[in-house]
């Protein structure tokens, strides 16, 4: 089939970006990666991307495909024009891709992000297992396969920056260390072999770097080629730290009963009073900066009106306390 795709182009550094549409006629199933190949090898050799593996396993190839971050290994010209025609009925007739890089990072070429931002961060959560547990003198440290399969998820990330993409606490917050950093956190967390569990959930309560700066916004668990989930493992971290905290003086703790309740009260988190009660107005003027960069790169609405079946979740938050209540041991109580 014939289809454009308009990929944007970036000579170098700090110079504004220009789309270059390119036409192709490829089969359905042809991936975007070897549609990238066919431009470069075909058509014009300065385009700049990364790839490795074609296989969905080293994690260089990702882009932003049509406005989400992918793999451009692992998506093909046939299921994105699937997506699209979601959004137009008609967009089959003469499809045209938009191919552009990562967000989030800096662009060096084209396609070509710079992530030593993302590679400082999760060297930042010290990825690697303690030493403490590395000085077994007599035999190798064993695990059950119960404790092996804590690691199965977690361990199934290939680094490839999806997450950090498209995180929106990321976009507002540079200490944030970002999803694929707290995944790996969740990894070290849940490993027997470690020894440092304390120490590292202490690092991971960070406001600004730590778990509790995630605004659960979803976009990590909806775009990871792996399944990592990284949402959910920071929810892991937080039910850690949650066992751990005094309920009646913890900030963290007021938190989440604040966001229960608004969400309780109009269906969903009004970020403008969310601040003050956590907070207090004398503490407000601390996250001041991060309110301010929200409300300008657009991430902050402007009114919060009721949402439509606040009646049914108020009923659906009912039944999950009470579900909560009735058992005893459960980490989120
Ligand atoms: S968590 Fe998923 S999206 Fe994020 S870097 Fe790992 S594999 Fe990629
Ligand atoms: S859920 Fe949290 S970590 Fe994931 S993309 Fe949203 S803000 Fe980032
Ligand atoms: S080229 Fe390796 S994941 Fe796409």
């Amino acid at each position: 089939m014939d289809i454009t795709l308009q990929i944007q182009r970036q000579s170098e550094r700090n110079i504004a970006p220009k789309f270059k549409s390119y036409r192709l006629s490829v089969p359905e199933s042809t991936t975007i990666l070897d549609c990238l190949n066919q431009i470069k090898w075909q058509q014009d050799g300065s385009l700049a991307f990364r790839k490795n593996c074609r296989n969905t396993i080293c994690g260089s190839c990702a882009i932003t495909i049509n406005g989400r971050s992918a793999l451009a290994c692992k998506e093909n010209v046939g299921s994105e024009i699937k997506r699209l025609q979601k959004i137009d009925p008609d967009a089959a007739k003469d499809p045209i891709l938009a191919i552009a890089p990562l967000k989030n990072m800096p662009i060096i070429k084209d396609l070509v992000v710079d992530m030593k931002g993302f590679w400082d961060n999760l060297e930042n959560v010290e990825p690697y297992v303690s030493t403490g547990a590395r000085q077994i003198p007599e035999r190798e440290f064993l695990q059950t396969p119960a404790e092996r399969e804590q690691l199965n998820q977690t361990g199934n990330c290939i680094l490839c920056g999806a997450c950090y993409s498209e995180c929106n606490a990321v976009a507002v917050n540079p200490k944030f260390a970002g999803p694929h950093a707290l995944a790996k956190a969740q990894r070290m967390v849940a490993d027997s072999r470690d020894r440092r569990t304390d120490e590292r959930l202490e690092n991971y309560h960070d406001s600004e770097s730590g778990v509790w700066a995630c605004t659960r916004c979803y976009q990590c668990n909806s775009v990871c080629p792996q399944d990592v989930a990284p949402m959910d493992q920071i929810t892991k971290i937080k039910s850690q730290l949650l066992q751990r905290q005094n309920p009646n003086t913890n900030r963290t703790i007021r938190h989440r009963k604040t966001l229960i309740n608004l969400v309780k009260q109009g269906g969903w988190i009004d970020e403008r009073r969310f601040a003050f009660l956590v907070m207090g107005l004398q503490n407000v003027s601390e996250i001041f900066p991060l309110g301010w960069r929200m409300l300008t790169h657009g991430k902050l609405p402007v009114s919060f009106e009721a949402s439509e079946g606040t009646a049914e979740v108020k009923s659906l938050i009912k039944q999950v306390e009470t579900l909560i209540e009735s058992s005893s041991d459960n980490p989120v109580k």
